[in-house]
């Protein structure tokens, strides 16, 4: 059984391995919204800081990686309602975070979570939260015949000072219309400011990823579906773009992409980490070969600071620091990304981060450079807005397809 003590020593050694970044322990619950300012302008410093606090979910990941497997996760360190069975409406929060339902216990309750394919744990508010969960919907386990307490804590704790901690219990989960029981959950005790309801729009978090990576070292939802044998195939798909953003569990939707799939194989299972084949810009081939991690929870595309530097260079656009960059509104690259042989183009609406400095019609980059990602690319939002993307499990393969 993990203690708190045990996760009390992980959390420190998140802290020393991300030292010296001010607040670094992180993982997903990124305040997205943080990153443009009230009147839609792009601040870079809020980028900077963005990059910090993805860097550190990461490496708090892979603290949980070695932990759980006794393996190095990276090759270098890191420095509402179904309307059909099976489909999860996702509500796009102005291209923040992407928020679906779920329901648990018995009888099962209604919440909504914020779907992150880069972590893997499950949280709720809980009863003794008090005014910090005011506005969420609160899971109280004592009201469901199915709930059984672990007689374990848990704390989260996220780059940006944003924090839930309280006990793990197991229920029943059903999502997508699909149920799981003994499903691991934290039933938070405690929300620090940052996911109070006004600052964020789902009751609580759901991970997607692999059970390695997971603080509370127990399967994600999805995987108990799968190894309950309760959703039809072992996959989850989703579409990010508008209109109509979809989480598709046990299946694909059909009506949401052209063509067929182009599947790149997952190389660890922690992360949805995959290889890729190309990056270019404006026709020119910059990078061959590439490692990637598959993450719903990051905005941005982010790649090592040479690399992306590169890109840019070619295009000849340098920075304006710390890993970000501007260039003009009207004269958006075509960057593609080949992935499992198929080439893929982000639309100058996705890779448009959003006006930097109006007065001189200049616009921020969605690919920004990282020191701290060791040679991972992080394939966000700016890159998933334009694929339709179905994560395999049964196979341990990720697809991707133009969308319909
Ligand atoms: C839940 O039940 C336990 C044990 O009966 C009790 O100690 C606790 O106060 C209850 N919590 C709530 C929120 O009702
Ligand atoms: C977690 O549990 C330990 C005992 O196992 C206790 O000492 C500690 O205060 C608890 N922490 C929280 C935040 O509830
Ligand atoms: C973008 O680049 C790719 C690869 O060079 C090319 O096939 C495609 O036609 C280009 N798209 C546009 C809109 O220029
Ligand atoms: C970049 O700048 C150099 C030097 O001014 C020029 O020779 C080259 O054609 C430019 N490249 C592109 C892609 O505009
Ligand atoms: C890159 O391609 C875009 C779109 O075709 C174009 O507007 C821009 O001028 C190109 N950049 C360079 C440096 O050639
Ligand atoms: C925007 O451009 C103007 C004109 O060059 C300059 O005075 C101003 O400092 C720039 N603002 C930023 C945020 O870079």
């Amino acid at each position: 059984m993990r203690s708190l003590s045990v996760l009390l020593i992980a959390a420190l050694q998140a802290l020393v391995i991300a030292s010296p970044q001010p607040l670094p322990l992180s993982i997903p619950l990124a305040r997205k919204s943080t990153l443009k300012t009230a009147d839609g302008h792009v601040d870079p410093t809020s980028i900077r800081a963005y990059i910090s606090i993805i860097e550190a979910k990461l490496q708090r990941g892979a603290a949980a990686f070695e932990r759980n497997t006794g393996k190095t996760l990276f090759s270098r360190s890191l420095s509402k309602r179904a309307a059909t069975s099976g489909s999860d409406p996702l509500v796009d929060d102005k291209n923040e975070r992407w928020y679906g339902t779920i329901e648990v216990g018995t009888p099962l309750q209604t919440f909504t979570i914020d779907c992150d394919t880069g972590s893997t744990d499950f949280f709720l508010p809980g009863p003794s939260c008090g005014d910090a969960c005011n506005g969420h919907e609160v899971y109280n386990p004592n009201s469901s015949s199915s709930a059984e307490a672990l007689g374990r804590n848990f704390t989260v704790e996220y780059a940006d000072g944003s924090m839930a901690t309280g006990d793990l219990y197991t229920d029943t989960v059903s999502l997508g219309g699909f149920k799981a029981t003994a499903q691991t959950l934290g039933v938070a005790s405690l929300y620090s400011y940052e996911l109070s309801s006004d600052q964020f729009g789902a009751d609580g978090l759901m991970g997607m990823a692999f059970e390695s990576v997971s603080e509370y070292g127990a399967n994600s939802v999805f995987q108990t579906l799968v190894s309950q044998g309760a959703v039809p195939e072992p996959v989850f798909a989703l579409k990010l773009a508008s209109p109509g953003p979809e989480l598709n569990v046990g299946s694909v939707n059909s009506a949401l992409y052209e063509g067929s799939f182009a599947y790149t194989p997952v190389t660890q299972q922690g992360y949805w980490q995959v290889a890729g084949d190309a990056i270019g810009i404006n026709g020119t081939e910059v990078v061959n070969g590439f490692s990637a991690i598959v993450d719903t929870g990051t905005t941005l595309i982010l790649g090592d600071t040479s690399y992306v530097s590169q890109l840019y260079q070619a295009i000849n656009v340098t920075g304006i620091g710390g890993g970000v960059y501007a260039l003009p509104c009207d004269a958006m690259p075509n960057v593609t990304i080949t992935l499992g042989g198929k080439s893929f183009e982000l639309s100058t609406e996705t890779f448009n981060f959003g006006t930097y400095n109006s007065s001189e019609n200049t616009c921020i980059g969605g690919i920004a450079g990282s020191d701290g990602l060791g040679d991972q690319w992080i394939l966000g939002d700016v890159f998933l807005r334009n694929v339709y993307t179905v994560f395999d499990v049964g196979n341990s393969r990720v697809g991707f397809a133009e969308l319909a």
